[in-house]
């Protein structure tokens, strides 16, 4: 794991491979954007060099070039911030700059970074996106290129109360996501509902958070008959794990509930090939909810929290459930399964029945739900449904931790679509608004607790190439929103 510190030394006198320093856009004009006193003689070299070098200021633009005499360091490494406002850049464009310039100098040891940090704030930004950008996934390498080593975080506020607690919350959000982002990248054969199970138990030893497992026997004893519907096709039986944390004087309740579909063949309804090419990342919701809870028991946050990890392998066999077939789930309403590829809302809706039977004071679910949301939002944008107040909650909580969720409707016209022949409700609706359909679904089995949906199909996994501090693969993308809510419903 990269360590960072936070310093107030002298940058030109720091011992490191590379520093790095923002640029940014102002009108058409490529303007360098210190943070920490960079010699009056580097500025100018390197702002007179900014149109000869090519560069423009723009998110994801890295370059390194020569330090000149007057810096220790061996080389500059100048990374793009977007436009530049009377306040400085936006904390987003900050982290993913600083994670963009990060991912670039893997293989490095020792760098130094002279970003915009002149508030407790920009500290934590500057922190939290170097880290996530020093993220690095090798399990099944025999070859492999270390991430870099150290970061030296340059600020004048380095020293200050709250720049240290900016920083300790960005290395706890960091290890949060990369948490995540592991489990994700984890090959299916190697992560299963039994496997990522022990995973959770291992990751509370030594925390305030308790971990409770319900094996195969116990859900159908228990009458949860989404997860053993749809656990049946695999060889490896399914798994509800119950994450806990529970501090005194907690002065809110809020249960999380994850999707964690550890592989989604389709079952019989089986997907083609390429659609079953990145099913592994369908348990990214219930990661991102055990990541959570372990975030917010590492802060300490007022906030009693319960997580529910719905696990099951999604699996064709003599042994699956079968298109037509009538299950019960927990709570006793029946479903009849029109399509086994529609697993996901199956197990969620065991896992909102058991959490709302704790009455939590809010309740949110995230999971990898349906491809239709990447048809209305695309890759990098997650949707939000629910009730009103907590869908805005979300979107609000979203904006402040540098993520992006839309609010999306649930139109009670389009649940008509769901009406079974034999059941009190079919998995399957209208092809048309799909996402909204799931969502619809998920309601019927959330009774009335204020509840929100997020639907991370998209941005949960990243097909394309890394950008910022957001790498191929696993994302992470969900984490800083849940734990940002979780500090604003129970303010210290
Ligand atoms: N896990 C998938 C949704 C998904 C698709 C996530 C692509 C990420 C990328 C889910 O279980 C699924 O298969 N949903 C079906 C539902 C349909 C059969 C009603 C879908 O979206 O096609
Ligand atoms: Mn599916
Ligand atoms: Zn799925």
């Amino acid at each position: 794991m990269t360590e960072l510190t936070l310093t107030t030394k002298n940058v030109a006198r720091i011992q490191a491979d590379a520093v790095v320093v923002a640029v940014g856009r102002r009108g058409e004009d490529a303007v360098l954007v210190p943070g920490a006193d960079l010699p009056s003689a580097t500025v100018k070299t390197l702002t007179s060099l900014l149109p000869a070098l090519g560069v423009s200021g723009k998110a994801d633009e890295v370059l390194r070039v020569a330090a000149g005499k007057e810096l220790a360091a061996d080389v500059v490494v100048l990374t793009g911030v977007g436009p530049v406002g009377e306040d400085g850049p936006d904390l987003e464009a900050l982290r993913r700059a600083a994670g963009a310039a990060v991912r670039s100098l893997a293989g490095t040891a020792d760098v130094a970074l002279a970003l915009p940090a002149a508030t407790a704030e920009q500290v934590g930004a500057v922190a939290e996106g170097a880290l996530l950008g020093a993220y690095s996934f090798d399990r099944y390498r025999t070859t492999r290129t270390a991430p870099v080593a150290r970061l030296e975080l340059v600020s004048d506020v380095a020293r200050t109360k709250e720049a240290k607690a900016a920083h300790a919350r960005a290395v706890v959000v960091a290890d949060a996501v990369s948490g995540v982002r592991d489990l994700v990248n984890t090959s299916p054969a190697d992560l299963y509902p039994e496997s990522f199970a022990e995973e959770a138990t291992a990751g509370a030893k030594g925390t305030k958070v308790k971990v409770t497992v319900l094996d195969e026997k116990e859900l159908a004893a228990g009458g949860f008959g989404g997860l053993i519907g749809v656990g049946m096709g695999s060889a490896r039986p399914p798994r509800l794990v119950k994450v806990t944390y529970s501090p005194a004087r907690a002065k809110a309740h809020v249960g999380l509930v994850g999707k964690g579909i550890t592989f989604d063949s389709g079952g019989l309804s089986i997907k083609p090939a390429k659609g079953m090419e990145t099913m592994k990342m369908d348990m990214a919701g219930a990661a991102t909810v055990l990541h959570t809870v372990l975030a917010a028991a590492a802060l300490e946050l007022p906030v009693r929290v319960t997580g529910w990890l719905a696990l099951a392998e999604n699996m064709p066999s003599g042994t699956a459930q079968r298109p037509s077939d009538v299950i019960t789930i927990r709570g006793g309403k029946t479903v009849e399964v029109l399509n086994t590829d529609a697993e996901g809302r199956l197990v969620m809706a065991d896992a909102l029945v058991a959490a709302g039977e704790e009455s939590p004071d809010l309740l949110i679910d995230i999971a990898t739900l349906t491809g239709a949301q990447m048809v209305a939002l695309g890759s990098q944008v997650g949707a939000v449904m629910g009730t009103d107040d907590v869908r805005e909650q979300v979107v609000a909580a979203a904006g402040d931790a540098g993520e992006q969720f839309w609010p999306m409707p649930l139109p009670a016209e389009l649940a008509d679509s769901m009406k079974s022949q034999v059941a009190d409700i079919a998995n399957m609706g209208d092809r048309f608004g799909g996402m909204l359909v799931a969502g619809l679904f998920l309601k019927e089995f959330v009774g009335d607790t204020p509840w929100a949906h997020l639907d991370i199909a998209g941005p949960a996994y990243n097909e394309g190439s890394p950008r910022g501090y957001t790498p191929e693969g696993g994302t992470g993308m969900g984490v800083r929103t849940l734990l940002t809510v979780l500090e604003q419903a129970a303010p210290r």
